[in-house]
């Protein structure tokens, strides 16, 4: 199966980032020199997905809207939805379920960070052939924080367990998922927990069951991080900050992945630069095109 959908979710009540949330998304607060749903926005562009529903709350997604627009600066199309309360990450598969008309669909959480060599074909090669579910895994200090599996040689996953007591792996589930075109029936089917919510685990655990779900280990040169709290967005931004220096070359910038994934030609891309304020990211993709 072959994911040419998106969904971004991008709502939530962002306690845990309290005061920073009371009157701004998540998504919206910076990682350094740019807005968080920037980062996983390029990463579904990088596994070639330009077809892309963001979802998030009544009161944020006019802002979300005013920022990305219709997508036609950088060769993709968005489209919106409202979820009326944080009722679990599942429902945006219900919520989409029109958009993804039972194909497969890559959903991305609107404040997951991934960067790494190979990021790119590493997305958009499992996004070409894939069955059932896949998920990202990646290797944490703190298991009893995250959704942990066991998985066997073929990367086939055994056993998954939601912030478990006595973690039987430290190898937890990121926030980058690509499902099959039966992922918005099965959301359907699912109960709420006990805390109110649809819970993906409850849903990759459908296919698990099934001996349906599969997982990429995300190996120590890549960089997984969450915009959460405020102690993990200072992390997020100073690494961004420590590599851009360094390197010269902006990480997540929309219009350049769009650029040299070929969305946009490079007459487009001069006119659109020439439309952008003076700033320095102006001055990079003025760079980047001479
Ligand atoms: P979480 O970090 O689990 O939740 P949150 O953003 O509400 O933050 P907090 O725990 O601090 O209250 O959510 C992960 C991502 O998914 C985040 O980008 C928000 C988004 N989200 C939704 O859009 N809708 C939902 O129903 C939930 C649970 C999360």
């Amino acid at each position: 199966m072959k994911i040419e959908k998106g969904i971004i979710l991008a709502g939530g009540s962002g306690s845990r980032l309290y005061p920073l949330t009371l009157a701004s998304n998540k998504q919206l607060l910076p990682i350094y020199d740019k807005p968080v749903i920037y980062y996983p926005l390029t990463t579904l562009m990088l596994a070639r997905i330009r077809d892309i529903l963001i979802i998030s709350s009544p009161r944020d997604l006019p802002s979300i809207k005013a920022l990305l627009g219709n997508g036609d600066n950088i060769g993709v199309h968005f489209e919106y939805a409202i979820q009326e309360s944080p009722n679990g990450l599942p429902e945006a598969f219900i919520l989409g379920e029109k958009f993804i008309s039972n194909q497969s669909v890559a959903m991305i959480l609107g404040d997951n960070f991934f960067h790494g060599q190979g990021l790119s074909a590493t997305v958009y090669n499992t996004a070409q052939d894939f069955s059932g579910a896949h998920i990202f895994t990646y290797t944490v200090e703190d298991p009893q924080r995250y959704g942990i599996v066991t998985l066997d040689a073929d990367q086939k996953v055994l056993s998954l367990e939601e912030k478990p007591k006595n973690p039987q792996s430290n190898i937890a589930v990121t926030g980058l998922y690509y499902f099959d075109g039966t992922v918005s029936a099965r959301s359907k089917n699912l109960s709420p927990s006990l805390r109110g919510e649809l819970e993906i685990v409850d849903l990759i655990k459908s296919y698990m069951d099934e001996g349906q779900l599969t997982a990429t280990q995300l190996g120590r040169g890549y960089v997984w991080l969450d915009a959460g709290t405020p102690k993990s967005l200072l992390d997020a931004s100073q690494y961004v900050e420590v590599i851009q220096s360094r390197q010269g070359h902006i990480i997540a910038c929309p219009e350049e992945v769009a650029w040299r994934m070929g969305f946009i030609d490079s007459e487009y891309f001069e006119k659109f630069i020439r439309s952008l304020p003076n700033s320095k990211y102006k001055e990079y993709l003025a760079r980047l095109i001479q």
